[in-house]
């Protein structure tokens, strides 16, 4: 019952089982059968810090979809707004009976914090800028769908490496399944850190998208950011933000990601986020399937065994 904390802890064997089974959920979404029994008499906590409209969203489907039962919370109108800690919060929501845990902080490590004190699965929704494993997971899933396999293909994460979780659980599990993870920003953005996951960087976004196969841009974390902002968001589209001409550089079938939500004209123009190559509609779509891969795989009764 370890849960899933981070891309860092899944082997690469585990990521291409719980790709394989999302497959199976899509196609299962994609024909209409969304009254699944993996999760029947399951309960699971949506347990959010954090705004969220695609996470928090798609787990709560992909348990309904899988016959589970689904508590949605938010700090807003709880109890935490009486000063009841996280793990009071936690312990109480336990004691009313709940399988798995999915939880967004906005501190760092806070669901490998909550595994010490609960023997429930944990999943990590996104903690602080550390990791947002299903985020990488339904990226890999939208790059596979698209290209056939991730080995050997280039992928340009541009934008906020040093506050975005997402960079971070992409750089790891890319790199595990055989992809070359370039990643490219203002050198404000860009920590030489990112080289120990196995980055190769730069702080020139056109130099990082030639020839790409897939191009990532990441939300400029305004939240995360101390007061003086360099550079300006401004500035920031000028010189870093992804445009027809920067994504013309890329291969021809290059696919465009971004985990959403977008500030449009910042790191993205409007015509690249809408145009033919942007993949991210794509992207929520997989969010659902993935996430129904992963609660079966932590706490169901392996639906697709069955189904197969
Ligand atoms: N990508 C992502 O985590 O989006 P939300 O904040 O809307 O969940």
């Amino acid at each position: 019952n370890y849960g899933l904390l981070g891309i860092e802890h899944l082997e690469r064997e585990e990521i291409e089982k719980i790709l394989e089974l999302a497959f199976f959920y899509k196609d299962c979404i994609r024909k209409n059968i969304k009254k699944l029994s993996a999760l029947k008499g399951k309960s699971v906590v949506n347990l959010f810090y954090e705004p969220s409209t695609r996470t928090k969203n798609s787990f709560e489907l992909a348990a309904k979809y899988l016959g589970a039962n689904v508590i949605n919370f938010t700090t807003q109108g709880s109890s935490v707004q009486k000063g009841e800690t996280l793990k009071d919060t936690v312990s109480t929501l336990t004691a009313m009976g709940i399988d798995a845990v999915i939880i967004r902080h906005n501190v760092s490590g806070t669901p490998m914090y909550l595994k010490k004190y609960i023997n429930l699965p944990v999943i990590n929704a996104g903690d602080g800028m550390h990791e947002h494993p299903t985020q990488a997971l339904l990226d890999m899933m939208t790059v596979m769908e698209y290209k056939g396999t991730l080995k050997d293909l280039k992928i340009a994460i541009i934008g906020d490496i040093a506050h975005s979780r997402v960079a971070k659980s992409n750089l790891i599990g890319f790199s595990k399944m055989g992809a070359k993870v370039f990643v490219a920003g203002p050198s404000t953005l860009v920590p030489e850190a990112a080289k120990k996951f196995g980055a190769i960087i730069s702080y020139n976004v056109k130099e990082a998208v030639k020839e790409a196969d897939v191009v990532m841009g990441l939300r400029l974390q305004l939240e995360r950011q101390k007061k003086n902002l360099f550079p300006s968001t401004g500035e920031y589209a000028k010189y870093y933000g992804i445009n027809s001409t920067v994504l013309n550089l890329a291969k021809p079938n290059v696919l465009l990601l971004h985990p959403g939500p977008v500030n449009r004209e910042v790191e993205l123009t409007s015509e690249v986020m809408d145009g033919e190559k942007s993949c991210i509609g794509e992207q929520v779509t997989n969010g659902v399937a993935i996430r129904m891969a992963v609660l079966n795989l932590l706490i169901g009764g392996n639906e697709y065994e069955k189904a197969v």
